[in-house]
């Protein structure tokens, strides 16, 4: 049953992680509870420092996507571990900073930053922004202006190629909302545009991401060749060479057994060779490489831990059973329809025996976190743990019904902390004004 590295299953038959009883966890949080194994975490943050140092002879940055899972604890995190941090919005750089994370290393990206958003990013001294359309251009020009200073942005450009989980597709349209055109031109326009304000902007470099939970290598290749295909093109235009390629985050992580991601190591590899191979073909000074991983560094090494409540059968058709927490704490299966496996949390070794339905409490049919999975024969009372939930759920968890969100708690050598508290019901009308 257990296929990931964060888990094992102790002599009781609990499930453990991070050298903790997930029985013993849930008694002392509550649940449902996002359990996240921080050794695993760390270890996911180095094996890409790791293998930029060992498969790229260029200097190599790599920037944790903060949108996958952010709190101030993940924040310090990323920063022990000499990540660069990717940011989406104010709440996100409010959230680093508190966390004492600096600014100078914060990549800042969106395609439709608020002024206000912009403002606070260039008053704390965020590293760099990476632009996404003329009219950012044109208000950060203004910005820089007023405030008599050179800012250091790079271009987010579409590169054609959009990928997702088992699938790519080269696009001739383009058609995104993300990022300056190649084949409309749109890419060119931006350049001529920063080029030409060289007082204001520093152009540092180009950026693009395909896609994400991806586990093909080719689209990550093709889009490398693309980007410095088109920097050699800027060059050969305007003279400008460019440091730095950004190519974005994107692979894949287990969900259930049998996926089989490419590693982080063959990941970053054919990434790096393919920067390298089309900057000898164009002779283009090798640029610095950054890498923005998200889910591959936080996915794999978070669990849910809920509570078994109502069990249903519904003759002849499945067995519903429900769960304390539910589309409000993963809306990734209604939102994208994705698969997840699970295991009895205190019966982790038994025989699993029944396909069942693992239903959330919202007041929504959609609200299905796991159809068909097979488990032991489960009662009232029982905790199951859902794997690979470290990436894109608690970051998009909601208060939908009014049910407060989980407690985020980190394990790490059979000690648990947590680091954020469970929210009350209290916390739930503290906004209200009557
Ligand atoms: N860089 C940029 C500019 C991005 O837009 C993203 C993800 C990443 C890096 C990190 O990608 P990752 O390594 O995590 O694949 N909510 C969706 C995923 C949205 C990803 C958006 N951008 C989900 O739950 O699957």
């Amino acid at each position: 049953m257990i296929f990931l590295e964060a888990l094992s299953v102790n002599q009781d038959s609990y499930l453990e992680i991070g050298g903790c009883d997930t029985v013993e966890l849930a008694k002392k949080y509550g649940t449902p509870l996002y359990v996240m194994d921080e050794e695993l975490i760390r270890e996911k943050c180095r094996r890409y420092t790791d293998a930029l140092k060992e498969y790229y002879p260029g200097e190599g940055i790599v920037a944790y996507a903060g949108k996958a899972f952010l709190t101030l604890a993940m924040a310090r995190l990323i920063h022990e571990e000499g990540l660069y941090l990717d940011v989406v919005s104010g709440g996100e750089i409010h959230t680093a900073l508190k966390a004492g994370f600096p600014p100078e290393k914060l990549y800042f990206h969106g395609n439709n930053k608020t002024g206000e958003e912009l403002e606070a990013a260039l008053g704390v001294g965020v590293g760099k922004i990476v632009v996404d359309s003329v009219n950012e251009l044109e208000d950060l020009l203004a910005r820089f202006k007023k405030r008599s200073a050179k800012g250091r942005v790079l271009l987010r450009i579409k590169p054609g190629i959009e990928a997702h989980t088992h699938d790519y597709i080269l696009t001739g349209q383009e058609d995104s909302k993300f990022g300056f055109g190649l084949a409309d031109g749109s890419a060119l326009e931006a350049v001529e545009l920063v080029l030409s304000h060289k007082e204001c902007f520093e152009l540092v470099g180009f950026h693009c991401h395909i896609g994400s939970q991806i586990f093909q290598l080719e689209p990550f290749q093709l889009a490398a060749e693309k980007m410095v295909g088109f920097m050699a093109e800027v060059r050969d235009r305007w003279g400008y060479t460019a440091v730095e390629l950004d190519l974005g985050g994107g692979l894949g992580i287990r969900h259930r057994r049998g996926d089989t991601p490419p590693s982080i190591d063959s990941f970053v590899e054919n990434s790096a060779s393919a920067v390298q191979k089309a900057a000898e073909e164009r002779d283009f000074p090798l640029p610095r490489l950054v890498l923005e991983p998200g889910r591959s560094i936080a996915g794999e090494a978070g669990i849910t831990v809920y509570e078994v409540g109502v069990i249903k059968d519904v003759p002849g058709i499945r067995r519903y059973v429900s769960v304390d927490g539910g589309m409000m704490d993963n809306i990734r299966p209604a939102l994208y329809g994705a698969e997840y496996e699970a295991v009895l949390a205190n019966r982790a070794d038994e025989e699993p025996r029944e396909i069942v339905t693992i239903a959330g409490k919202a007041c929504e049919s959609g609200d299905i976190l796991i159809r068909d999975v097979l488990l032991p024969p489960i009662s009232r009372g029982d905790l199951l743990a859902v794997f690979s939930t470290g990436a894109y759920c608690y970051s998009m968890a909601s208060n939908y019904n009014r049910n407060p969100r989980p407690a985020v708690v980190f394990v790490s050598e059979g000690k648990s902390r947590l680091v954020v508290r469970r929210e009350t019901e209290e916390d739930l009308t503290a906004l209200d004004e009557l």
